[in-house]
């Protein structure tokens, strides 16, 4: 058989086992009653999934599926995530699975994805230490302190292009379009590709999920095939004529600390796709809770060094990513359950940063909360999200800037449309008009 009719045989494999298997298999859950799997397959859910992780939290700190083990439970997620002896995240890293499954998880040697090795969110220390340590400086808040006045520019320039306009999908038209240009800027990305970006991340974002049909399976896999391959031709361009952008470095880095083709890709991926798909998320739902929220609004117009503590209330309120999972990498006890090696525990973020044993009246966005930072929107240990500080300036430029231009802007009732996703919570359009 070919190599191409090799993969498509794992691709397909993958898929049965990925998503119908594990996707059946939540589903009869979810029918069962399971919180967490109703709020993976109830696309209602989407709305307000809290009451469904106040249910979970009811059932214990920590439970156990025939799939998964799952925590909402505060301490347990930060601990989990800072545990490296314990949990890791390479699918079948330490054995346990039949080969012809380990082989399939693998994924196509050829193809990077930010779900599978060498992505830095799928490699375990020592490899993630090494790839981490050449991407880290771009996003140091020194570094950073360059990119505020770009990030100001881009938005005003944007505010620009709405004003005048009575009312605005300020998803598509702001909250989508800041974080992709100055995630673009940083990495070196042509403005004239951001809109085919968008697109690619865009269906590309249930690659996160579980349970996909076979046909947005194959969209997924369809949009990181044509990143792979524009990211292969951008590198040759790279190579023969650097630019000053971190994936000018990455490629012409010292041989010793070069990355091969594969790892750059993952890595530019990565960068790339968690660098706009999750910051949308954090302004558009950033619009929906302020919007509203008059007492809010007028205390960070009087106070705009307020801004940082609303953001970290948001990212705690409406946590942008809502999932994530670690396989135990041995026999472990976690809050008196027993884990064995080889076990995934899914890390529900959103419902820990709702744990009302953390944060009394978690459902009440407040500003004055004391502990807000406390949150593991940006997840904890060594993948502790890179794009940290990057996210939280934009969410702070971007949302003080639109609200300060616009101080009469309405959010018009019942315009928000959800993203049907799992991990990433976020409006898809939300309709606001701004001068009323
Ligand atoms: C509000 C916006 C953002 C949120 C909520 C967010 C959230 C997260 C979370 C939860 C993780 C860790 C997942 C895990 O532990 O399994 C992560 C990792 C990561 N994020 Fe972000 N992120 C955001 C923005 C960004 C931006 C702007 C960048 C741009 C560089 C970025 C780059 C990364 C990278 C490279 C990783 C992998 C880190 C590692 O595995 O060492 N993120 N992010």
């Amino acid at each position: 058989m070919s190599s191409r009719g090799v993969e498509a045989v794992r691709s397909q494999l993958r898929w049965l086992i990925l998503h119908r298997g594990a996707g059946t298999l939540t589903r009869r859950l979810a029918r069962n009653g399971n919180p967490i799997a109703r709020y993976m397959f109830e696309s209602g859910a989407r709305d307000n999934p809290y009451p469904l992780f106040d249910e979970a939290r009811q059932l214990g700190r920590i439970t156990q599926t025939s799939m998964f083990f799952i925590t909402t439970d505060h301490t347990i997620v930060s601990n989990v995530l800072r545990d490296g002896q314990s949990f890791g995240v390479q699918i079948g890293s330490s054995g346990g699975m039949p080969r012809l499954v380990r082989w399939a998880m693998r994924g196509d040697p050829e193809l990077a994805s930010v779900v599978d090795p060498p992505s830095l969110l799928a490699v375990d220390p020592p490899t993630h230490t090494r790839y981490r340590r050449l991407v880290t400086k771009p996003f140091t808040p020194r570094a950073l302190q360059q990119v505020a006045d770009r990030v100001e520019e881009r938005a005003g320039q944007l505010l620009d292009r709405i004003a005048g306009r009575d009312s605005v999908d300020i998803v598509a038209e702001y909250a989508g379009q800041l974080p992709v240009a100055v995630i673009a800027e940083i990495l070196g990305v042509p403005e004239d590709m951001h809109a085919q970006f968008l697109a690619w991340g865009h269906t590309a974002a249930p690659v996160l999920d579980i349970g996909l049909s076979h046909r947005q399976y194959r969209e997924v896999t369809g949009s990181i095939k044509a990143m792979n391959l524009w990211f292969i031709e951008h590198f040759a361009n790279l190579r023969r004529k650097p630019g000053d952008d971190i994936l000018s470095q990455l490629v012409n880095a010292d041989p010793d600390d070069r990355l091969n083709d594969l790892e750059l890709r993952a890595t530019a991926l990565l960068l790339l796709g968690a660098g706009f798909e999750t910051t949308v998320n954090l302004l558009g739902s950033g619009v929906a809770v302020l919007g509203p929220d008059e007492k809010a609004r007028d205390r960070l117009a009087a106070d705009p060094d307020l801004w940082p503590q609303a953001v970290e209330e948001l990212l705690r309120f409406e946590s942008p990513v809502q999932i994530t999972g670690r396989m135990a990498l041995q026999d472990t006890v976690v809050d008196g359950v027993a884990i064995s090696k080889n076990q995934p525990l899914v890390c529900m973020l959103g419902a820990a940063n709702r744990d009302p044993a953390v944060f009394p009246n978690p459902n009440v966005y407040d500003l004055d909360r004391p502990n807000s930072r406390d949150h593991v929107a940006f997840s904890a240990g060594v993948h502790y999200c890179l794009g940290a500080n990057l996210a939280k300036m934009e969410g702070v430029t971007g949302l003080r800037l639109l609200f300060e231009r616009f101080p009469n802007l309405e959010v018009m009732p019942h315009s928000g449309v959800r993203r049907d996703l799992q991990s990433l919570r976020g409006y898809e359009s939300l309709t606001v008009r701004l001068s009323v």
